[in-house]
Formats: C-alpha cells, structure tokens, sequence
C-alpha cells in the first residue's frame, strides 16, 4: 500500500458503517491497547455507531479523523475535548492504523489532524494513554513530540494493565 493513495479526513454523519469496521478492526487486531473489547463492540446496535459518527462529525465537543485507502477505512483516531474539567485540553483516543497501512505516515497524519480540530477548538494540549508494553505505539507518538510526565494509572477492566499518560502542548497555527 501507498500511503499517498490514502485519504485523512474528518468523518461523516452517515459513515457509521466505516466507522463500526475500523472500529472492530482495531479491537480485534490490537485488544491489549483498548479497554472495550472485541466482543462488546460487535454487540452494540447500529443506532451506537450511527451516534458515535455524527458526535465524531459535527460540533466542538468530540473530532473523529478517518484514513481512507479507497472505500475501506484502514486507521482512525479521535480527539475529545476535556476543557470542562482540564482548561484547554483535548483527550486523544481510538487510535488505530491497520497492519498493512502501518509506517507510511497515516498515523502521523491522523494525529495531525485531531490535533488541528484541537486548536480550532482553541486547546492548548493534547494528550493520551498509552498501555504500557505497547512499545510500537509509544515510540510512535514519543517520535511525533508527546512525552509522557510519569503519571501511570491502573486499567481495572481485565486484563489489569497499567498505562502511562502522553503529552503534547500545542503551538499556535
Ligand atoms: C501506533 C500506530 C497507530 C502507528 O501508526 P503508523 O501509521 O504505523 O505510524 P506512522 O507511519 O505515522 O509512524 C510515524 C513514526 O512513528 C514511529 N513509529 C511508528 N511505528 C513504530 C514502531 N512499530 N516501532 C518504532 N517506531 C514506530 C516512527 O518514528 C515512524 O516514522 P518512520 O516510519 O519514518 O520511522 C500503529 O502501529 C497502530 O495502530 N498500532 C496498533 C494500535 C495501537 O497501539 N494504538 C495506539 C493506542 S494508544
């Protein structure tokens, strides 16, 4: 695959579907990195991905970005802004590149793209948790500037597992 034939924009309201693939493409190719499981995402009904993409198209509150190779979504990543309880802030999550469309850059560009709605939004920060042992990722978003400040939590849901917070200040523009 040729990372300039794939697409990064924002989704829209009626891409549910792509949505719900991309979706349970992740959670099954990497169910160590997110705490909804597999088998729990195949069982919600279409009305929760139809909710999920509009929320993610439209308005201030949540930005879902879609990597496109064709009509087949192969990455995802959303950004949530936090700025009711942590000023200026926009939570990172769902990030997600297909196998075969890895290390061509999608990521970098999904990232990229949440963190542009970011600053619309006018945050300043972006960060993120990332499961410990999950090298790939952290080396991925430590080599497109987040660092992470210590601060480690427990995931309660099983598998336990700990993960460690990245962050990100943005520059204006
Ligand atoms: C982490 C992930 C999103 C990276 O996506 P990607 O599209 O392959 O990343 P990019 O091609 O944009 O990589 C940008 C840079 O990140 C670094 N990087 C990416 N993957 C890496 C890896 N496996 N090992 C080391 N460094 C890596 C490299 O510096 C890379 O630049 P280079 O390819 O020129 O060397 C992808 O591997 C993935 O989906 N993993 C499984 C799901 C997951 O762990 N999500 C994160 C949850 S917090």
């Amino acid at each position: 695959m040729d990372g300039t034939s794939i697409d990064v924009r924002r989704i829209r309201g009626d891409d549910w579907e792509l949505l719900r693939q991309v979706r349970l493409d992740a959670l099954l190719d990497t169910p160590i990195a997110f705490i909804t499981t597999h088998a729990e995402a195949e069982a919600f009904g279409d009305e929760v991905w139809q909710e999920r993409a509009l929320l993610g198209a439209s308005g201030g509150s949540q930005a879902t970005m879609l990597a496109m190779a064709g009509d087949r979504a192969v990455g995802m990543a959303v950004g949530i802004d936090r700025s009711a309880s942590r000023p200026g802030l926009v939570a990172i999550v769902s990030v997600f590149v297909a196998p075969d469309a890895r290390r061509l850059g999608v990521g970098r560009r999904l990232i990229a793209a949440v963190e542009e709605w970011a600053r619309q939004i006018e945050a300043t920060a972006t960060s993120l948790w990332v499961v410990e042992g999950n090298d790939a990722a952290a080396a991925f978003y430590e080599s497109i500037g987040y660092r992470s400040p210590l601060d480690r939590q427990r995931i309660t849901a099983p598998p336990v597992r700990w993960e460690m917070r990245m962050t990100k200040t943005l520059s204006g523009g």
